[in-house]
């Protein structure tokens, strides 16, 4: 009998789970691209709660629960209960009743960490304002995918110390890669880790120093666009262009989890040039959610 696992931010999972999965993901990609049916979750149901927008994580769950046998059911706040003040726990318990899965997207993780205390089946975070740990799956596979391991590798992460971040620095301590950060000064992240792979410099261009991989995010992210034009000022040197990708190691990589902003965290030349893998990035949210869902309800086969 499995034991009932969540997905509420990147280190719930251990190394060796981690590794399943993206052995997983390796499989479930190619039987995709060789147009082979993978039923996998027949008669399996996703619910999806979304507190905010999206593109690519709700078709990412919903085609690819579809893909697996299965079906999603999508929720927002506006149409359902959940925005009428239903307490949370309560939509917990009545929502996991009739079905096997629910991701969510919302506001703080304290609303999904309540929603799993009360939930009978396991709940995957597909973004809180703290964590976006189903963003940095697919971008630790994308990387294993063009580069053969994460081990060992830099990382850099260039702006706001935001949900992408944190699931960057939690990917970092249990994968044992390394991770410099740079932020400015009022963005930065409060409690870096213990760890001596997770490092921070007050200027990008030493952040970027010999890295694999350069990524960064939005200035302001869902939530926090009152704050937009504060933040335009201060991230203002924080822009990835071509002048700081030049200081990375040979064959370097570009991520970006988009939406983007070209001119503002990342230049054009950047993410629409040869470093940049970011549609490759983005079609393995599909492939790695598939292998998340298979192993939270099917467990770890051999
Ligand atoms: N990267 C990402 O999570 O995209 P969406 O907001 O479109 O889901
Ligand atoms: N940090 C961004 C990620 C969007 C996918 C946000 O939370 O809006």
């Amino acid at each position: 009998m499995t034991i009932m696992k969540h997905f509420l931010r990147f280190a719930d999972l251990d190394k060796n789970e981690l590794n399943y999965i993206f052995n997983l993901t390796k499989e479930v990609k190619t039987a995709f691209k060789n147009l082979k049916k993978r039923e996998t979750l027949q008669d399996r149901h996703l619910v999806m709660i979304f507190e905010k927008s999206s593109t690519r994580t709700r078709l990412a769950f919903e085609l690819g629960m579809n893909q697996l046998g299965g079906s999603a059911v999508y929720l927002n706040t506006k149409d359902s209960q959940l925005g009428r003040g239903e307490p949370i726990l309560d939509s917990a318990r009545v929502i996991s009743r009739m079905c096997d899965l629910v991701m969510i997207r919302t506001f703080e993780q304290e609303m999904i960490e309540t929603f799993a205390k009360h939930s009978s089946v396991p709940i995957i975070n597909g973004l809180t304002n703290q964590h976006h740990p189903c963003q940095v799956l697919a971008d630790v596979f994308t990387f294993i995918e063009k580069k053969g391991s994460i081990q060992g590798a830099t990382v850099a992460w260039i702006g706001d110390a935001n949900n992408m971040c944190n699931s960057w620095i939690e990917a970092a301590n249990v994968l044992g890669f390394n991770l410099n950060i740079s932020s400015p000064p009022d963005y930065a992240p409060d409690i870096l880790s213990t760890s001596e792979n997770v490092k921070f410099f007050s200027v990008p261009q030493e952040a970027v120093e010999k890295a694999d991989l350069v990524t960064t995010d939005v200035w302001a992210s869902m939530g926090f666009e009152e704050e937009s034009k504060s933040r335009e000022q201060a991230f203002k040197d924080w822009q990835v262009d071509e002048s700081l990708m030049a200081l990375t190691s040979k064959d370097s990589l570009f991520m970006h989890c988009l939406p983007a902003h070209r001119g503002e965290e990342v230049s054009a030349e950047v993410i629409d040039g040869i470093q940049s893998v970011v549609w490759d990035e983005a079609e393995n949210r599909l492939h790695v959610q598939k292998a998340l869902m298979e192993f939270l309800l099917l467990g770890a086969l051999d």
